[in-house]
């Protein structure tokens, strides 16, 4: 049986629009595209992506009926293009049940930008500063300076009811810049740009930090964009750096925000996580997967006051666009349900559970391994991050101390745990 596929196809000359068809030899359709009669030569058409599906023309009907409002009136084939709408056809295409496999897609240009930056450099004195206090910044901005991939925003918000943002207002404010260039937009901006209408949002708020090492390299000042209906507005208020925890982002955390949303600097994710947490709001944010066993954390997650969202982050992407291993993980106080990683408790009877994921510290404490918790022993016993990141507290076991463990076997300290008990 000949092979169908469905594809999008632009006109180098058209960058507005794009073709959205089905065919069973891409090449050929290519050909055919390329030799209309009357076509200026520069014009030439080229695919932007392809796919196999089970049922070309049932996937085309699909496209067709989804996007109605983005087709062209006279000719059915052509739609809208932007990269937001180019996202969302890729997006349908391949989550449609007839979807087989993906046979091309367009990757992004690399634009290279080469900024030259003129700066009267103050002196160390003249801004209050040692050297000392430049090198530890500079420490600091290393571990903060990377970001979020868009991927991991979906993934882990495609996850909660739509409801939770109905009418809310989102602020995003540690570094999440807006620019016409989706590249230097800030993922959290953009994944709440571009979900504002279906997710019924009233307002959008993101905040531009501009510290010592601009990762958005959006110029040295911090600027508050919102988001309201249609009407986008970028302010560059007077003396406003963009900081979490400048007078004004404080005041919007108080007086505007229904939900937080953004991945803090680590480095100063214990003071970020004191003022969000105080704050009272809702949150849904990114920090690093051992906070659930680290002692400025623990006491969140004894109170109740927060617990671990659906997925872990294991990419970020450098300041030049490289990906980079990470250790994060999502956190919030929006109630999960059904958490599908229950399933990766391992509750059953302590006999039960093998030899080498059990043992005993040298005080005597059960330590468990590999998820593996014991059902019917009614001591305190120690897990490592896992377990409470899987959705043991909601399991009918609690913490018992708002600090962490650290077990000594034979006199050796050993990596920290928390330590749990049955209810
Ligand atoms: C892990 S990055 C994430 C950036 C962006 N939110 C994202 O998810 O792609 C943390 C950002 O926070 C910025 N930052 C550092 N100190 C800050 C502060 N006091 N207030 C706001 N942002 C800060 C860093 O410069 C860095 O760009």
């Amino acid at each position: 049986m000949e092979k169908q596929y469905i594809y999008i196809v632009q006109a180098q000359l058209e960058p507005s629009k794009c073709k959205i068809g089905k065919t069973n030899d891409l090449n050929r359709r290519l050909k055919e595209y390329n030799s209309i009669t009357g076509k200026s030569k520069e014009n030439k058409y080229q695919y932007l992506f392809s796919c196999e599906v089970k049922n070309m023309s049932e996937v085309e009907n699909a496209v067709k009926e989804k996007f109605f409002h983005l087709r062209e009136e006279t000719s059915k084939e052509i739609y809208f293009y932007n990269t937001v709408l180019f996202r969302d056809y890729v997006n349908f295409l391949k989550t449609h049940k007839m979807f087989i496999k993906e046979t091309f897609i367009k990757t992004e240009e690399k634009k290279v930008v080469t900024k030259i930056i003129k700066r009267t450099a103050p002196t160390l004195e003249d801004r209050g500063v040692t050297k000392r206090d430049i090198l530890q910044k500079a420490q600091r901005v290393n571990n903060d300076e990377f970001y979020t991939r868009y991927e991991d925003v979906e993934n882990e918000l495609s996850l909660y009811p739509i409801n939770i943002w109905k009418n809310k207002t989102v602020f995003c404010n540690c570094d999440d810049a807006v620019d016409d260039d989706e590249r230097s937009t800030s993922a959290f901006s953009l994944y709440f740009i571009h979900h504002f209408q279906h997710l019924g949002l009233k307002k959008l708020i993101c905040t531009h930090y501009s510290g010592v090492v601009d990762l958005f390299n959006q110029g040295t000042k911090g600027y508050v964009f919102t988001k309201t209906g249609y009407k986008e507005l970028k302010e560059f208020p007077e003396g406003y750096d963009g900081s979490f925890e400048h007078p004004l982002s404080l005041k919007i955390l108080k007086e505007e925000t229904d939900i937080v949303c953004t991945n803090p600097p680590f480095s100063r994710a214990s003071d970020y996580w004191k003022l969000t947490i105080g704050s009272g709001k809702k949150f849904l944010i990114i920090s690093n997967i051992t906070n659930v066993i680290t002692k400025a954390f623990i006491p969140y997650f004894y109170n109740k006051k927060v617990w671990a969202g659906f997925t872990e982050v294991d990419w970020f992407l450098t300041p030049k666009r490289e990906l980079t291993r990470a250790a994060g993980y999502w956190f919030t106080n929006f109630p999960i349900n059904n958490r599908p990683k229950y399933k990766q408790l391992k509750i059953i009877p302590l006999k039960e559970i093998p030899e080498k994921n059990k043992k005993f510290d040298d005080g005597k404490i059960l330590l468990v391994d590999n998820c593996y918790i014991p059902s019917d022993y009614k001591k305190p016993f120690a897990v490592s991050t896992r377990p409470i990141l899987n959705g043991l507290l909601e399991k009918g076991y609690r913490l018992i101390e708002d600090k962490e463990y650290y077990p000594y076997k034979n006199g050796k300290k050993c990596f920290a745990r928390v330590l749990v008990q049955k209810e």
